[in-house]
Formats: C-alpha cells, sequence, structure tokens
C-alpha cells in the first residue's frame, strides 16, 4: 500500500522530515518511488520541463491528467499530488471539483492549487466532496509571475503577516499540506511552526518540515533557468550529450551496432537463400 495524506500528516507530529519530488513520466518517477521519496508531485512545471512552454501559463487539464495517468503507473509507495492547472480552478467552484475529480481519476491522491486566502472557499468546497488539497502559498509561478516576476516572498512585516494569515486561512479550509515556494526562511520557519499540518519548502530554508525540488534541477537536465534554491545532485545533461554523441560517432564509424547487437539467420537457411536469390 502507498502512502496516503494520513501519513504525510503524521509524519509532521513525529518531527520526521518528508521529501518530495516532481514526476512527470514513467521512467522518472518509478526510480523516485524506488528511491522512498514520500512525495511525487506531478507540478505544472510539467510546461516547462517536459514541454519546452516559457512559463506554467499554456498547461491544460488534459496534459496534467496525462502526466498524472504515467506517474501513476509507475509509483507503488509515495503519496501522488498532482497540479491544477492555470485557470482549471479559478472561475469556479464548479470547475475546481470537477477538474479535482480528473486528476483523482487519472490517479492521484490529492490536488495542489495556488493561492493563499483567496482560495479558502475553493478549497474548502473540494475538500467537502472528499478530495484532499495540498495548498501553494509564496511565489505562485501562475499569477504573482505575470505581476512581479521571480522575487523571494515575505521578505516585509507586511508581506509576512499576508503569508501568515495565508497559510491560516488554508488550514481553516482544511488543507493537507501547503508548498510554500521562495519565501524567506524566517517567515517560512514562523508558518512550519504556526500551522499543524506539514509545510512543503521549495527555496524557503531548512525548517519547513518537507522540501520540495523539481526532479529535473536535482539531476541537472534542464539549463534554461538555475534556481539558486535548487541543490544539483548531479549534471545528467552533461553525460547525457556526451552519451549521445559517442552513439552518433559509432554509427558514423559503423562501431554499433556490433555482433552482440545483431540477430543472426540460420546458416542452412541462409545458404538456401543465398541459392535462391543466385548470390
Ligand atoms: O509545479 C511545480 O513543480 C510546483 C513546485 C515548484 C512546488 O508547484
Amino acid at each position: 500500500m502507498h502512502k496516503t495524506v494520513q501519513d504525510v500528516i503524521k509524519m509532521k507530529k513525529e518531527r520526521k522530515k518528508i521529501s518530495a519530488i516532481t514526476s512527470y513520466d514513467y521512467t522518472l518517477a518509478s526510480l523516485c518511488d524506488k528511491a522512498g521519496i514520500d512525495i511525487l508531485l506531478v507540478g505544472d512545471s510539467a510546461g516547462m520541463v517536459m514541454l519546452g512552454y516559457e512559463n506554467t501559463i499554456p498547461v491544460t487539464m488534459e496534459q496534467m491528467c496525462m502526466f498524472t495517468e504515467a506517474v501513476s503507473r509507475a509509483r507503488k509507495n509515495s503519496l501522488l499530488v498532482s497540479d491544477l492547472p492555470f485557470m482549471s480552478y479559478q472561475a469556479s467552484i464548479e470547475d475546481a471539483i470537477n477538474n479535482s475529480g480528473k486528476l483523482i481519476k487519472a490517479g492521484a491522491d490529492a490536488v495542489k492549487l495556488e493561492g493563499g486566502s483567496i482560495m479558502a472557499e475553493t478549497i474548502s468546497a473540494i475538500v467537502d466532496v472528499g478530495i484532499p488539497v495540498m495548498g501553494h502559498i509564496g511565489l505562485q509561478p501562475q499569477t504573482t509571475m505575470l505581476s512581479e516576476g521571480y522575487k523571494v516572498q515575505g521578505k516585509t512585516k507586511d508581506s509576512a503577516m499576508k503569508l501568515i494569515g495565508d497559510a491560516k486561512d488554508l488550514e481553516e479550509a482544511g488543507v493537507f499540506s501547503i508548498a510554500i515556494e521562495m519565501v524567506s526562511h524566517e517567515v517560512a520557519q514562523i508558518i512550519s511552526e504556526t500551522v499543524s499540518m506539514p509545510v512543503i519548502g521549495i527555496g524557503s530554508g531548512a525548517k519547513c518540515d518537507g522540501q520540495v525540488l523539481v526532479v529535473q534541477d536535482l539531476l541537472g537536465m534542464y539549463d534554461k533557468i538555475k534556481p539558486k534554491f535548487a541543490k544539483r545532485y548531479m549534471n545528467l545533461s552533461e553525460d547525457i550529450v556526451k552519451s549521445l554523441e559517442n552513439y552518433r560517432n559509432d554509427v558514423e564509424s559503423s562501431k554499433f551496432p556490433a555482433e552482440e547487437n545483431s540477430f543472426s539467420m540460420n546458416v542452412e537457411e541462409l545458404e538456401k537463400l543465398r541459392k535462391e536469390i543466385g548470390s
């Protein structure tokens, strides 16, 4: 049985740190699951790292459902949370419930949506139909990016008070967890100590209850944006390009395929064939 939202909530009570990573495809999700990561997040960052968009705004429900289905075929142990993409939940509560249901049918255990206090009513309605919700405050790529660009949140007292208020309202609305993105570490710590549910940070310091990273950042596979907070555990893109160059050279010099990569015919059959075609 895979992890549940209750297991993740319990981890905070037991002071165990929670690991989360984004996943979008079967192959990498299998490896993340095998590594024992607690939460696989099918983030709408898929739009950038998988589909090459400039930002997350063009991502559709159909795309999120396809990524969610692929990850759900791979996961055995982790909790699976999927993002509601831009404009799949903002226009009406009915949209929010319908689209959350689609992600759950695609294999998610819970959905995540961006927004603070303003989203409390919507979150409450989704939770009321039985779908667990993860909130997302601080930098919200679907909207903050439109007005401010990439900017650390919670650097002033007023901005900190707003974030703390958002977190409390989301707690009251019934989220099982909150992601906080690019928030000053002091404010992230205050929020983590204030609310009862797990706070999963990205670029928000070490005092959060857990951490999430985009898997391509961690593996060193996405070079377009290199956020300061994203620790690179390897430089996979260099290794991949090197391997592909080796392959190209092997093809050009006929080194590949070698005998061990080929299939042969039965010798007598080959003899008969040669006679028949006169070669
Ligand atoms: O889409 C995403 O990858 C996310 C994380 C940055 C939390 O929402």
